[in-house]
């Protein structure tokens, strides 16, 4: 093969930041050797592919892994391997996706294919969305009852219950998670917990009324957020975070922060006493309060926080923690008492990690013309709205030290299977891996990642992933 038909032949996603064919292939079972190469910044490799050997050149073990992600990538229909060179780093330390598990449940074998995936595209951070009104799935020691009230496969009331092969719980046991953290760790993917508060917080409620607000009266007013006046449920969710931190290696867990409608405090005579005894002016500032105690419960833990943009509202909140950006694009977005831009996030010191649902929220339709799934929102995320995703839009120069990187999500209200999962997941985590993998400054254009999608889906298919078709691009001669 020409080195010119061999370059037109290469699909790598994400592309590398620098590949140069040398002509000729090499077999199949051609050698590796693996050299260490302190020089090569962290997750970065050399490959080097000769008709005599493989070289593959590293300063740590993530740098070695996604060599041999690309190596697989390289591979030829007829197996043999082009010879290039190829050098080749992260723009973003944390390239991540989201799955939430609480809205329906997915078993080990999916999450573990759900890992495979994020592997063979350089991902390298599982959010795992454990807690949300519908569903509490982390088996904790010190709170058993929270699980064991969350038994069921679908979150979601107003559908029937299907089948599900994982043993007769709908929850993660503490094996199972240890099982996914060593599967995750042998992918180089940290895994980051999400417990839920003080918003998305039915679950618990389900389970413990007694953490619900009330008022005058004492009836019960709250349905989805903790009463931030009552001990007992602030110290539950306290133990919860204990357990999380001895079970989960990572240094960051996430605690919620988001949509926490605090109505309800204004009408509990519990959250006014909380209010009135801690000199806070108001329901923002006992939202911030709550923040501020679970970071520095966290910290005492040696872990950072992570949280939803509102969780830093009203700010103050130790530097040490990390804002997830959820809304719109980076500066803007989020109603009065919901704005929290990103850039003032960073502004205030807090390291950032953009998660926009302008650009990353998967549950969204992509723009295919007959797509037979349901979505849970209308407005479209087609695929090259999301190969437009770039972390660092609207945040200042001068911030962008700030950005640790950005992830894609997986909302599952209406994702009920692996395979509904997979279809509305991928391509569009193709493009978010590629963004992320090579930042704005270095990414092809979009016509470039269509080529090589091409070739890349089929890859996907043959594996038995459910991927969706790439969408056409709008006819120009269309009116
Ligand atoms: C969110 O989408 N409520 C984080
Ligand atoms: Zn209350």
């Amino acid at each position: 093969m020409e080195p010119t038909a061999i370059l037109a032949a290469i699909a790598l996603v994400p592309q590398p930041a620098e590949l140069a064919v040398t002509g000729g292939t090499a077999p199949a079972a051609t050698e590796v050797r693996y050299v260490e190469d302190a020089s090569i910044p962290a997750e970065g490799y050399r490959l080097s592919v000769a008709e005599d050997g493989i070289r593959i050149a590293s300063s740590d073990e993530a740098g070695r892994f996604y060599a041999g992600v690309t190596l697989r990538q390289l591979a030829l229909p007829d197996g043999s391997l082009p010879c290039v060179e190829i050098a080749d780093a992260p723009a973003f330390a944390w390239r991540g996706m989201h799955l939430d598990v609480s809205r329906h449940f997915f078993g080990v074998d999916d999450v573990k294919r759900f890992l495979d995936l994020m592997a063979a595209h350089k991902l390298n951070r599982f959010h795992w969305h454990l807690t949300d009104g519908q569903g509490w799935r982390l088996d904790v020691p010190s709170h058993p009852e929270l699980a064991a009230a969350s038994a069921r496969r679908n979150g979601r009331k107003d559908e029937a219950e299907e089948p599900f092969a994982q043993g007769d719980h709908f929850f993660y046991a503490e094996e199972e998670v240890r099982d996914v953290l060593a599967y995750a760790a042998a992918r180089h993917i940290e895994v980051v917990p999400e417990i839920e508060m003080p918003g998305h917080f039915g679950a618990v409620l389900g389970t413990h009324p007694e953490f619900a607000c009330v008022d005058a009266d004492g009836n019960r007013i709250g349905w989805n957020e903790i009463c931030a006046g009552n001990d007992a449920a602030l110290a539950c969710m306290e133990d919860v975070l204990d357990d999380v931190c001895r079970l989960f290696p990572f240094g960051v867990v996430h605690i919620g922060g988001d949509e926490c409608s605090r109505k309800k405090w204004r009408d509990c005579p519990r959250c006014q006493a909380r209010i009135k005894a801690e000199g806070l002016a108001d329901e923002d500032a006992l939202q911030n309060w709550i923040s501020r105690r679970m970071v520095r419960f966290l910290e005492a833990r040696g872990r950072r926080a992570l949280g939803w943009d509102e969780y830093l509202l009203g700010g103050g909140v130790s530097t040490n923690a990390i804002g997830m950006r959820w809304r719109g694009g980076g500066g803007a977005g989020g109603g009065p008492s919901n704005f929290v831009s990103a850039a003032t996030m960073a502004a205030a010191g807090h390291d950032l990690v953009m998660a926009n649902s302008r650009w990353v929220y998967l549950d969204y339709p992509q723009g295919l013309p007959d797509d037979p799934c349901r979505y849970t929102f209308d407005k479209q995320k087609p695929l090259d709205l999301c190969y437009a995703f770039d972390p660092l839009r609207d945040i200042p120069p001068e911030l962008h030290g700030r950005v640790l990187g950005g992830q894609g999500c997986n909302w599952t209200e209406t994702t009920p299977t692996r395979e509904i999962l997979e279809w509305k997941m991928w391509p569009r985590a193709c493009a978010l891996a590629e963004c992320l993998w090579c930042g704005a400054g270095r990414k092809p254009s979009y016509d470039d990642f269509l080529r090589r999608l091409e070739v890349h889906r089929a890859r996907l298919v043959a594996d038995g992933v459910n991927a969706a078709p790439v969408p056409l691009p709008p006819d120009p001669l269309a009116r």
